[in-house]
C-alpha cells in the first residue's frame, strides 16, 4: 500500500496514507480485519467473564493473605489484561458513530489535560497551534477522544528522550474540493522505518515490549466511521506526524 510510495522517495520522509492505491492489498487487509474482529469479539467476552471471576477470588485471598505485595502485583495484571480485553472489544465490535457537535479544539485541550502526567515526566514541550475555523465537526465524541489520545500518547511514547509535541489544526481541501478539518499530532521522536511504516496500522502491530498494537488500527476505524482519513508522515530520527482528517459538516 504505502510501501512502494515510500520507496519513491528514498531521501524524503516516508509516507503512508489509508487511502493508498493498491486496492488487492486493501482489500485482503479488510477481510483479514473482519476475521479478526469475529474472532477478537467472541474471544473477549469470555476472558471478561473469566476475568470477574477470578478478581473476586484474589480479593477474598488479599483480604486474608499476608503477601499484600504480591496480590497487588496480581490485581494489578488482571487490571491491565481487563483493559486491553476492553480496548480489544470496542477495536472488534464498534459502536455505530453517534452523531454531534465537537468542538475540536476543546476536544483537543480535554485530551492534552488527561495526558498531561505521562507528558510531564519527559520533558516534553507542548505547542498549540490551533488554526481551523470553524473548529467544529459532526461526529462521534468519545471514539474521536480515543483516537486523539491514542496519537499522542504514541508521540509522547516516541520522545522518551524528550522533544516536541505539537497539536495543530486547519480546514484544507481534498482533491475532490471537499473541505476537511485536519488535525495533526506531529513529534520529534525516533521515526519509523519505511518497512514498518505500512503496517503500523496493523492490528497487533506493535514494537513496544508492552504495546498491545491496538492504539492506530483504532483511530483508523474511528476515522473511517467518520467519513474520514488518517495518514502518517515519518522519517527516522527526526520524528512523525499522524493528520486525522474529518469532513467539516
Ligand atoms: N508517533 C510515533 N512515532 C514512532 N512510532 C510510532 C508512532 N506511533 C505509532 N508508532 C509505531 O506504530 C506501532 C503501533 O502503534 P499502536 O497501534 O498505537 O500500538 P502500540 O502503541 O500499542 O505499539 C508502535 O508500536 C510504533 O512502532
Ligand atoms: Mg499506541
Amino acid at each position: 500500500m504505502s510501501s512502494s510510495h515510500a520507496d519513491k522517495h528514498p531521501q524524503g520522509p516516508a509516507v503512508a496514507s489509508t487511502g493508498g492505491p493498491d486496492l488487492q492489498d486493501h482489500l485482503r487487509r479488510l477481510d483479514r480485519l473482519a476475521n479478526l474482529g469475529l474472532i477478537a469479539a467472541s474471544t473477549a467476552h469470555e476472558i471478561k467473564n473469566g476475568l470477574v471471576a477470578i478478581n473476586t477470588f484474589v480479593e477474598m485471598l488479599l483480604e486474608k493473605s499476608e503477601d499484600q505485595e504480591m496480590a497487588g502485583v496480581v490485581q494489578r495484571e488482571l487490571k491491565r489484561i481487563d483493559s486491553l480485553v476492553t480496548q480489544m472489544l470496542r477495536f472488534a465490535a464498534p459502536k455505530p458513530a453517534a452523531q454531534s457537535r465537537v468542538n475540536v479544539h476543546h476536544l483537543l485541550d480535554h485530551s492534552l489535560r488527561l495526558l498531561e502526567h505521562p507528558m510531564s515526566g519527559r520533558m516534553i514541550v507542548l505547542k498549540r497551534e490551533y488554526h481551523a475555523v470553524p473548529g467544529a465537526i459532526l461526529g462521534d465524541e468519545p471514539q474521536l477522544q480515543q483516537a486523539l489520545m491514542n496519537l499522542i500518547l504514541n508521540a509522547v511514547e516516541a520522545m522518551s528522550g524528550g522533544g516536541e509535541l505539537t497539536v495543530s489544526t486547519e480546514i484544507g481541501r481534498n482533491a475532490a474540493g471537499v473541505s476537511r478539518l485536519k488535525i495533526h499530532i506531529r513529534d520529534t521522536g525516533a521515526g519509523i522505518v519505511p518497512e514498518n511504516l505500512a503496517r503500523v496500522f496493523e492490528a497487533f502491530f506493535t514494537t513496544k515490549k508492552n504495546g498491545t498494537g491496538l492504539g492506530l488500527a483504532i483511530c483508523q476505524r474511528v476515522a473511517r466511521e467518520h467519513q474520514g482519513e488518517l495518514d502518517v508522515v515519518s522519517e527516522v530520527g527526526r520524528g512523525s506526524t499522524f493528520s486525522l482528517l474529518l469532513p467539516v459538516e
